[in-house]
């Protein structure tokens, strides 16, 4: 196999095509499968790119052992979504060590030199979990409930990513200002739709009385509404569980729609364009920003109708 991705490889040189290693962190969310789909569409044989593609399935070491594999297949640039934040020192010096490019996607990394990467591109997960919190403050108000004790819960993602250490600082931020909301518990649910159903079956069964779900993907969401139907607990608009969610994939706003998910955070995986732009100035010698955030919303009842059609994932 490896034998034929050198041969490939060898044609890609001479084709003039730009390679471009790219480590993805795995398949574990619908969301996920929109990030990958963005990379492919954008860097294509016709766009000018070949890609040697990795799926770590979840694996610090998987990433690090492609990127080494990367490195020695001496290719023109490495892209790659970092599972956790920290660990990757050693590896980010032999990419730089070798001259190659370090696009850092989605995800970040936590370095003490950044001139290990060239640039990196993606959401602003602290700033997600803020506005959940800011969501939650005005909701409460709406509903005259600013005064109640309000039982929170949170199912987390992968421990150690941005996307869960960013929501889980933003919330808690917020939270910080209001003695009457009372986290009870944070769990990671992996970011997938059967560990969050697990979670959250277990959650409800600790708890009586939680008020609030705050949920930090959309595929454990689902999970967990199905916990919650299964225990014959209500929830979303008109329930006992306000429910509060991240991402906004297609199949979320369809439940915002019909009032089972209050709130969703955007995390936009539409990353794809950037990586080919980012590319093709460095391409021709121009400078990049070290950081690119792309843009984010948010969704409730009020406005999803109009982001339905054009949703593609
Ligand atoms: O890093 C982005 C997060 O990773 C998304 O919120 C989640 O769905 C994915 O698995």
């Amino acid at each position: 196999l490896f034998k034929g991705v050198e041969i490939e490889q060898a044609q890609a040189e001479q084709e003039d095509l730009i390679v471009v290693g790219v480590s993805q962190l795995g398949s574990e969310s619908d969301w996920r499968s929109a990030h990958t789909l963005s990379i492919r569409d954008a860097l294509t044989k016709d766009a000018g790119y070949f890609l040697i593609w990795n799926n770590a399935r979840q694996m610090q070491e998987n990433q690090i052992k492609a990127i080494r594999g990367f490195i020695s297949q001496r290719v023109d640039y490495i892209v790659f979504a970092p599972v956790v934040e920290t660990g990757w020192e050693t590896v980010l010096r032999e990419a730089k060590d070798a001259h190659i490019p370090v696009i850092i996607i989605d995800r970040m990394v936590d370095v003490e030199d950044d001139s290990l990467y060239t640039t990196w591109i993606g959401t602003d997960a602290q700033e997600e979990g803020k506005r959940a919190g800011r969501w939650l403050e005005r909701y409460l108000r709406k509903n005259g409930r600013t005064l109640e004790e309000i039982n929170i819960v949170v199912l987390q993602g992968t421990i150690g990513s941005t996307a869960e250490i960013g929501r889980s600082r933003g919330f808690q931020n917020i939270a910080g200002y209001h003695d009457n909301w009372h986290i009870l518990e944070q769990t990671t649910g992996d970011f997938t739709a059967t560990r969050g159903k697990e979670v959250m079956r277990d959650m409800l069964r600790r708890h009586g009385d939680i008020d609030v779900l705050v949920s930090q993907n959309d595929d454990m969401t689902m999970g967990a509404i199905e916990a919650m139907q299964e225990a014959g607990v209500s929830y979303g608009e008109y329930g006992e569980v306000t429910v509060i969610s991240f991402d906004a994939i297609y199949d979320a706003l369809l439940l915002i729609k019909k009032g089972e998910i209050n709130v969703d955070i955007e995390c936009n995986p539409v990353q794809g364009a950037y990586i080919d732009n980012v590319i093709q100035r460095l391409e021709k010698g121009e400078p990049v920003g070290k950081s690119y955030i792309v843009d984010e919303n948010v969704f409730t009842k009020e406005n999803v109708e109009k982001f339905l059609d054009g949703r593609t994932y």
